[in-house]
């Protein structure tokens, strides 16, 4: 099974595939908590609600795929290590249809993952129709081309989900105890969003939505008060849109020059007594965070948030570089949770021969940065794929399955993971399932590639950059 069970005593006896089922509600279980007990003449299913039944009913549905025929007698007891197990898909750089993200919100729920953290916003593209702001909609959803790297393209890109089929998605990902975490990339990576409403950045002038991957130069204006307007009205349409706990604001990659040679920027700073830009990037933080935390969410960012030293403890930090140790300890010891995706293992855009299957499984739950309460201030685990380089559903798969079955099994076994080469037999076993749900996965020569091809594989990767992108990468990453 995958992932593995908490515990499994084998009792005498076996019993039909076709023994009935029986499924009961049982308030004492924790919530994703559940039991199975199969004897030789029925196969009783319990949890305490939706949660619980559904992964017990998950659980048999591999125990079927793996007997054949008859089961073996046994009882199952079974919950998660972390409360949050997440896929991203990132959504903005390329566009992916309704019906594909339903195929991987319904193979990532068949090893329990619970999140879909949906990237729907960056430099290159906006993916949400807006009521409030129709033009993120009309022009931030299309790009003129794509020069991401050594790839040339002078198609337009684009697309957007209506509302309707947002609805519809969230829909889907309920049935199978899935929430989404809607991800608004800010201060930095709004280029598309800029490029509709140019008056929010510092210099206020008009720019393209990106055609080119990296990291973009134009920010939020964190000193005008127009920003934070535009930010909790949007935001308000979101939250109606939106159901779940948590929403992610972004916060990564957001170089400081602009904000630096902006009076409003530096009015703010003043204003606020606040020493130094990394502070003013925790201030347009904390504000948002307070914003959502007063209608009852749970904001998320991603770890350079935090460099400031001034981000509230309420908010989730999202892990995924190893510099600044020092600010990251500092907020998990005021109180803060982590969010672990660091990008060696957790990101599945790289290939199998810079992150394998293997490295995938074995991510350090403990990292040193996690401060003296270790894997407390755990919340979970994510997977990942951003979608710079990859066009089309064939890639996003094989690039994601079988890795996000392996961060599934991180995020349900925690620290007792059985280990990797358990973990293949287990998946060799099950490996039909992707076939069941037609997902196209990589096979087993592919988990940790041959030396020939993870030559290959890496050399192809690093053909994406150009040298102009490699030396812009390397200047702007001083700036954050
Ligand atoms: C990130 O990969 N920029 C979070
Ligand atoms: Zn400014």
């Amino acid at each position: 099974m995958l992932p593995r069970p908490e515990k499994i005593i084998f009792t005498d006896g076996f019993a039909s595939q076709n023994a009935p089922v029986e499924e009961r509600l049982c308030p004492e279980l924790s919530r994703e908590e559940y039991r199975i007990d199969i004897t030789a003449d029925r196969i009783v299913l319990t949890g305490s609600g939706d949660a619980g039944l559904f992964y017990a009913r998950t659980t048999l549905e591999q125990l079927r795929m793996i007997y054949k025929e008859m089961l073996p007698c046994m009882k199952i007891t079974d919950r998660p290590a972390y409360p949050f197990r997440s896929f991203h898909i990132d959504c903005a750089r390329h566009y992916f249809s309704v019906d594909e993200l339903k195929k991987m919100i319904r193979m990532s729920a068949e090893f329990k993952l619970n999140y879909f953290h949906w990237h729907i916003s960056d430099d290159q593209g906006w993916r949400i129709e807006s009521l409030r702001y129709p033009k993120l909609h009309e022009v931030s959803s299309v790009r003129g081309g794509d020069h991401f790297g050594n790839y040339h393209s002078d198609q337009t890109e684009g697309g957007y989900y209506s509302r309707a089929e947002v609805k519809e998605i969230i829909e889907y990902c309920g049935r199978f105890g899935i929430e989404i975490v809607p991800e608004i990339d800010m201060p930095g990576h709004v280029t598309a969003i800029l490029a509709a409403y140019p008056e929010l950045s510092c210099l206020g002038e008009p720019v393209e939505v990106g055609m080119r991957a990296g990291i973009f130069k134009e920010l939020f204006c964190a000193g005008k008060e127009e920003t934070f307007t535009f930010i909790f009205e949007l935001l308000e349409e979101l939250l109606e849109l939106f159901p779940g706990q948590y929403f992610h604001i972004g916060g990564d990659e957001a170089p400081k020059e602009r904000w630096r040679a902006c009076p409003h920027c530096q009015k703010r700073m003043r204003e606020e007594g606040l020493k130094n830009e990394q502070e003013l990037q925790g201030y347009f933080c904390n504000r948002i965070a307070s914003y959502l935390l007063s209608k009852g969410r749970i904001p998320i960012v991603w770890n350079e948030a935090v460099y400031g030293g001034n981000l509230d403890k309420e908010t989730v930090v999202q892990l995924w570089t190893e510099d600044k140790d020092a600010q990251i300890k500092a907020h998990l010891d005021r109180g803060g949770r982590a969010v672990l995706s660091m990008v060696d293992q957790c990101y599945c855009d790289y290939p199998y021969s810079m992150h394998s299957l293997k490295d995938v499984y074995e991510i350090e739950t403990s990292p040193a940065e996690l401060g003296e309460r270790g894997e407390d201030s755990v919340l979970g685990t994510e997977c990942l794929i951003w979608t710079e380089f990859i066009r089309d559903n064939e890639r996003l798969e094989e690039m994601c399955w079988p890795r996000f079955a392996a961060s599934a099994e991180v995020g349900w076994c925690g620290s007792n993971r059985p280990g990797y080469v358990d973990f293949c037999r287990r998946l060799e076993v099950l490996f039909p399932l992707f076939e069941k749900y037609g997902i196209h996965a990589t096979g087993k020569d592919g988990w940790i590639p041959d030396e020939e091809t993870a030559a290959e594989q890496t050399e192809a990767f690093q053909r994406n950059f150009s040298k102009e992108d490699l030396e812009e990468a390397r200047r702007m990453q001083e700036e954050i």
